[in-house]
């Protein structure tokens, strides 16, 4: 052996350690956090006070340990089943619309999903390693991400950073809605389907994915509010309501505003209409395969409305949530349109 191919089989040596006594550290810390049974396959543990699913608590903790926020990253900071797939499009087609002008090289989001353009920390970027290398986990610059971690735990770096947080959230009863028929949809064959009344009972105990959802989106509100260059709180319901707008106000967020020339030549509605629910859902992309995390891409898109709640609710259910929102809520600031046929008033 050479001092070329000594000195490599030294370093994998090493590697193997330190992934051993990670692996150790895991397993010692798993078994001393309150677990739940997942809406899927797996468990759910209770981690710094979210219900983190067991597929991503390895993940997760190698993203707070190790990932290092640039000044000019982008976080799209999401709870599940609010909008990160829009999001997602929303925001990679804002941020580098100069990179794909018209006539140019064929949009990436015709040949790539929203989910394969904007990485997910957890269930992608370090679901398979934990110290990936930070030159190769986006291959567009500035670099831009997506996560399901709240914010209390999210990776220092990127509270002390500039990295910018978009953060998208929606009225928890169609986010209940559209997580119970998708955890449905992604159970085995041989599982019996979630009855509705339990998956209601825990998720209003806070026992979702990420859960609960009160805290998650209560903390981003927060942050957003003490510092708005920083963090800005979007809601599914005021996208659906006008996204013109909404767009407009990301946009400027991100450092990027939309030019006089821009607004005249129809770009922001041009990227309005390709991040559509039914622009997406058409592409052939997003009909076939798998996302990295096993998920069919055509299962990110079911309805995409405002209001589907009612269809599925019973009294009693929005009667315990409505409830559940005052009591988090109420003195807050933050509210949420449920369409117009409840007021919560
Ligand atoms: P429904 O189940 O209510 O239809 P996430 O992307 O966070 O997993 O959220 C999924 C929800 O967003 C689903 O809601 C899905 O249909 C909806 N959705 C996906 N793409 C969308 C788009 N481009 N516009 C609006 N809603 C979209």
């Amino acid at each position: 052996m050479d001092a070329a191919e000594s000195s490599k089989a030294k370093i994998a040596s090493l590697i193997q350690d330190v992934k051993k006594s990670w692996d150790d550290e895991l397993q010692q810390l798993v078994q001393t956090l309150p677990k739940e049974e997942g809406w899927i396959s797996g468990s759910l543990y209770l981690y710094q006070g979210f219900w983190c699913p067991a597929i991503v608590l390895k993940p997760v903790v190698s993203f707070q340990k190790h990932f290092q926020a640039f000044d000019s990253d982008v976080m799209v900071a999401t709870f599940p089943k609010c909008g990160t797939t829009w999001l997602k499009a929303l925001t990679f087609s804002t941020l580098y619309r100069s990179q794909f002008s018209r006539g140019g090289i064929e949009h990436p989001s015709l040949t790539s999903t929203p989910h394969q353009l904007v990485r997910f920390m957890e269930y992608d970027v370090y679901a398979n390693n934990p110290c990936p290398d930070p030159e190769n986990i986006c291959v567009y610059k500035p670099r831009l991400f997506a996560t399901h971690v709240p914010h209390a735990s999210l990776p220092t770096s990127i509270k002390d950073s500039k990295c910018k947080i978009v953060y998208i959230c929606r009225n928890p009863m169609d986010m209940f809605v559209s997580l119970w028929l998708f955890s449905n949809k992604l159970r085995d064959e041989n599982q019996e389907s979630l009855s509705p009344n339990k998956v209601f009972d825990m998720f209003c105990r806070g026992i979702c994915a990420f859960g609960p959802i009160f805290d998650h989106a209560l903390e981003y509100w927060n942050a957003s509010q003490e510092n708005p260059d920083k963090v800005l709180f979007l809601k599914y319901e005021d996208l659906k309501e006008d996204i013109s707008s909404q767009l407009k106000r990301l946009s400027m967020f991100l450092g990027v505003p939309f030019t006089e020339d821009e607004e005249k030549q129809g770009v922001v509605e041009e990227i309005a209409k390709v991040c559509s629910f039914d622009k997406l859902r058409e592409l052939e992309v997003n009909k076939k395969g798998l996302h990295i995390s096993g998920i069919p891409h055509k299962d990110f898109f079911r309805k995409g409305k405002v209001g589907d709640w009612s269809n599925y609710l019973t009294p009693s259910m929005v009667e315990r949530l409505e409830k559940l929102i005052h009591e988090k809520l109420d003195g807050s600031g933050l509210t949420f349109n449920f369409s117009s046929k409840i007021s919560l008033d």
